[in-house]
């Protein structure tokens, strides 16, 4: 292609941190992280090279669902600190060149927020800002509540993402009102006209204090079909099915994006929904329909999910490889892919795709070679960089997420499951709270997240996984990162080179190329990743084998020539490792990841 054709764009070529405040740095003592928390860490995340914060909710909220609950959308949190303090860090953001990008939650607000409280009272202006509906007779249906007159349902058989009915009834409007998550949460009313415009003012008034983007949380749930039918077939009885990708959905986006977008912002949409038909996706792309630069999609977040929290699902490599392949083939041509394996909803990658045990800090790089190796924009969570586990959860009162709790006592209750004790191993596989513990600085008490008591368990391993012995170690996990992050500056065909699976069925080794042709020559680059714990031995086509290639990076030192039993093995140096692609013939360590790069 000529060079002059890739159709560069920052949010590209940028690598994004992603900040789950009330987790990661608390400067008053208080036991939940803040903004001024962040503010003094600023220098951390320079050093390690990030071009982007997406920082999760931050504005006036109960916390019902740490945030994700907002009753002002131009308020900052008391527990998170003052405007000032917020404008304080995007200006020292901005300082260091790296950009900011708030979450939009506007599917829903916090019941506290003024215009539920004047939509509840009947206020004319705000009447119909949120889903109200009657309820049913209950002998005419087959679902019900706890709530509610004698004698009535909720308007339909939807339930609630977060455990039991999506209906709650509401004594003062004497109606029911519709929340797909928490009933302090509810669902706005996206077919009125003022509800867009009053999203759309508070958008331009961010954009107009300086952020460079938003993170727009279940962006895709906001349209909901005429008639809010029931689908038996949906787990949810419908609200996940109905809601997803409804049927105005498009018309709104691309009225936002009228209205307020613009190709210089960094959009990335959050999409419900266990497979995002393409159509939609690159609707949402398109920049003369919906505008957005990359969407969230959870394919691969479900695969090794079964139905409940407390369900699992045996999963294979491959098939967490179809999902990523279907993406690159699904937006090569018009769209752009992000990147994550984990976030503040997800447990910790390390303890889920990789090896969180003998081999963590192999597979935490290796991780982190795919995802900053495939074509799309990489997206770090807080603390992946450290290779940070999944928490030793072991008893209920140890978590403190509303969609851990709300379904599991739910179900305990109803006698679905027969206690936490029963269900432990999945729950603490599956759970948010995995994420949500404290950022782990150093070995001190409460990994130097807080002088006070944290709000939420600080992970027993931070005596050894924490930031100061990270970067204390030159072949640490977080070090790896900074190499990784820094490819992107140098190679521009680990942002834009089209990306070719080899041996998609294969369940063991994920490997690729990434090519770019442009005026100067081509560039290549050749990604080989072993997901297991055992030594493998791949032969690759003629076509990828090179004698020109260098290794550009790998997460074993291949100075020091370790072999799989750990032992020392003097065959395995630099030359053995670019020789091996010279022959076609790799010979992979457990959980080895190597980057090879020629150009012609
Ligand atoms: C997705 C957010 O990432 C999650 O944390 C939240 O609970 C729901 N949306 C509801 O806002």
């Amino acid at each position: 292609m000529p060079t002059e054709d890739i159709d560069r764009r920052w949010w590209k070529e940028a690598v994004v941190y992603q900040i789950y405040p009330r987790s990661f740095n608390d400067a008053d003592g208080d036991g939940i992280g803040d903004i001024p928390g962040i503010v003094e860490r600023l220098d951390y995340l320079d050093a390690l090279g990030v071009d982007v914060v997406w920082l999760c909710p931050v504005y006036d909220s109960p916390n019902a669902d740490n945030g994700y609950d907002i009753s002002d959308y131009r308020a900052i949190m008391d527990e998170f600190g003052t405007m000032a303090d917020w404008e304080t860090l995007l200006d020292g953001l901005h300082d260091r060149d790296i950009k900011l990008v708030m979450d939009l939650v506007v599917n829903h607000t916090s019941d506290e927020h003024e215009w539920f409280v004047k939509s509840r009272a009947g206020e004319d202006e705000y009447d119909d800002y949120y889903w109200w509906r009657e309820g049913r007779d209950a002998d005419a249906v087959d679902w019900s509540a706890t709530e509610g007159p004698e004698g009535e349902a909720p308007p339909n058989a939807w339930k609630s993402f977060f455990g039991g009915p999506a209906w709650a009834y509401d004594d003062e409007r004497e109606a029911w009102y519709l929340h797909l998550f928490d009933r302090k949460q509810p669902d706005l009313n996206w077919e009125n006209p003022d509800v867009r415009e009053e999203v759309f003012e508070m958008m331009e008034w961010w954009f107009e204090k300086g952020i460079d983007g938003f993170r727009m949380d279940v962006i895709n749930l906001i349209s909901k079909p005429e008639g809010l039918p029931n689908d038996p077939d949906d787990p949810f009885g419908g609200a996940m099915s109905q809601s997803t990708n409804g049927p105005r959905v498009h018309e709104y986006l691309s009225e936002m994006n009228e209205r307020v977008l613009d190709r210089e912002y960094l959009t990335v949409g959050e999409m419900l929904g266990p497979k995002m038909p393409m159509d939609h996706a690159r609707r949402y792309l398109d920049p003369d329909e919906d505008g957005l630069s990359m969407l969230f999609h959870f394919e691969h977040m479900l695969l090794d999910r079964g139905e409940d929290l407390w369900k699992r699902r045996d999963w294979d490599l491959s098939e967490l490889k179809a999902v990523f392949n279907r993406w690159d083939e699904g937006l090569k041509e018009d769209g752009w892919n992000s990147l994550y394996l984990n976030n503040h909803d997800q447990p910790r990658m390390v303890s889920r795709f990789g090896n969180d045990g003998a081999y963590r800090r192999e597979s935490a790089k290796l991780l982190a070679t795919l995802l900053h190796t495939l074509r799309g924009t990489p997206y770090i969570y807080q603390g992946e960089e450290l290779g940070m586990t999944n928490y030793p959860f072991d008893s209920l009162d140890e978590f403190r997420d509303v969609d851990t709790l709300n379904p599991l006592r739910e179900a305990v209750s109803e006698g679905e499951v027969e206690s936490f004790e029963a269900v432990k191993e999945a729950v603490r596989a599956n759970s948010r709270d995995n994420a949500r513990t404290p950022m782990q600085w150093s070995a001190e008490e409460h990994a130097g997240f807080t002088d006070g008591e944290p709000w939420i368990g600080v992970n027993p391993n931070h005596d050894e996984i924490n930031v100061e012995a990270e970067r204390a170690d030159p072949e640490s996990v977080w070090h790896y990162y900074r190499d990784l992050i820094s490819l992107r500056d140098e190679y521009d065909v680990v942002v834009y080179g089209d990306y070719e699976p080899l041996f998609p069925d294969d369940g063991t080794v994920w490997a690729y190329t990434r090519t770019l042709a442009t005026d100067a020559g081509t560039e290549r680059l050749v990604v080989a990743l072993n997901f297991s714990s055992s030594e493998v031995a791949v032969g690759l086509p003629d076509e990828v084998a090179s004698d020109d290639a260098t290794l550009l990076l790998g997460n074993y030192d291949a100075a020091s020539e370790v072999d799989a039993a750990g032992d020392t093995d003097p065959d395995l140096d630099v030359d053995t490792v670019a020789d091996e692609l010279a022959a076609g013939d790799l010979r992979l360590r457990p959980w080895e990841a190597r980057v090879y790069h020629d150009s012609t």
